[in-house]
C-alpha cells in the first residue's frame, strides 16, 4: 500500500474515466463542448491528462475559456489536497531515515504553500472580469501564484534528488507530486490561454 493509502481514489478515477461525458446535453452541443476541451488542451504540455481530467466537466465548461481555466484550477486544487494527505501520511511511515523524514516534511510544507496559492488563484479568477480596469493585474497575480505552486512542487522533488533518496516512500511521493505538477502546468496554460483571448 502507498504509505498506507486506501485504494478508493485510483478505482474512482478508473470509473470516472469510463463514464461517457456526453449524457445530459443534446448530442451535437455535447460533441462541440468535448471538441472545445480537446482543442484547448492541445496548448498544454500534457494534453492527454488535460483532456481526461476535464472532459467530465464538459457540460459545465461548454466553450467558455474562463470556466475552463477555473475548472482546471479547481481540479488541480482537489488533487493537491488529496496529495497533501498522502504525503503527510508518508512522512510518518516508520523506519524512515532522519534525512527522509526531513525531506518528506519539507514536501508537506511545500504542498501546503501550493494549496494556498491555488486557493488564492481560484478566488481571484472568480472575481476577474475581462475588460475591467483590474483584469490584467488580476491575471498577473494568478499567473504568479500558479507559477509559485509549480515551483513549490518542483522544490519538493529537488529535495529528494539532492540527497539521492530513492526509497519506496520517495517513489510514492514523487509519483503523486508529478501528477499534480502536470495538472498545475496545464491549469497555468489554460489561464494564459484565457488571458490572451
Ligand atoms: C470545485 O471542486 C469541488 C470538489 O473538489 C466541487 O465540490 C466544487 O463544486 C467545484 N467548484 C466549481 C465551481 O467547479
Ligand atoms: C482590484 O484588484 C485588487 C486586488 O488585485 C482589489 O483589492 C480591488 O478591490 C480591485 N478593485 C476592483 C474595482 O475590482
Amino acid at each position: 500500500m502507498e504509505c498506507h493509502l486506501m485504494l478508493a481514489l485510483p478505482i474512482l478515477q478508473l470509473l470516472l474515466y469510463h463514464i461517457s461525458p456526453c449524457t445530459a446535453a443534446p448530442a451535437s452541443s455535447c460533441k462541440a463542448n468535448i471538441e472545445y476541451i480537446k482543442t484547448s488542451c492541445s496548448v498544454t504540455i500534457y494534453p492527454k491528462l488535460c483532456y481526461t481530467s476535464l472532459s467530465i466537466y464538459a457540460g459545465k465548461i461548454k466553450t467558455n475559456p474562463k470556466v475552463l481555466a477555473y475548472t482546471a484550477l479547481n481540479v488541480t486544487l482537489a488533487a493537491t489536497k488529496a496529495t497533501s494527505v498522502v504525503i503527510n501520511r508518508c512522512s510518518r511511515v516508520h523506519g524512515l531515515k532522519p534525512i527522509e523524514t526531513a525531506a518528506a516534511l519539507d514536501c508537506v510544507e511545500e504542498v501546503s504553500d501550493a494549496l494556498d496559492e491555488l486557493r488564492m488563484s481560484i478566488d481571484e479568477l472568480g472575481h476577474a472580469v475581462r475588460g475591467s480596469r483590474n483584469f490584467s493585474f488580476q491575471i498577473s497575480d494568478i499567473q504568479t501564484w500558479v507559477s509559485a505552486a509549480l515551483t513549490d512542487e518542483d522544490t519538493c522533488m529537488d529535495g529528494f534528488d539532492e540527497h539521492k533518496l530513492t526509497g519506496r516512500m520517495e517513489t510514492v511521493v514523487r509519483r503523486k507530486i508529478l501528477k499534480i505538477a502536470h495538472l498545475t502546468s496545464n491549469a497555468l496554460a489554460l489561464v494564459n490561454n484565457y488571458a490572451s483571448n
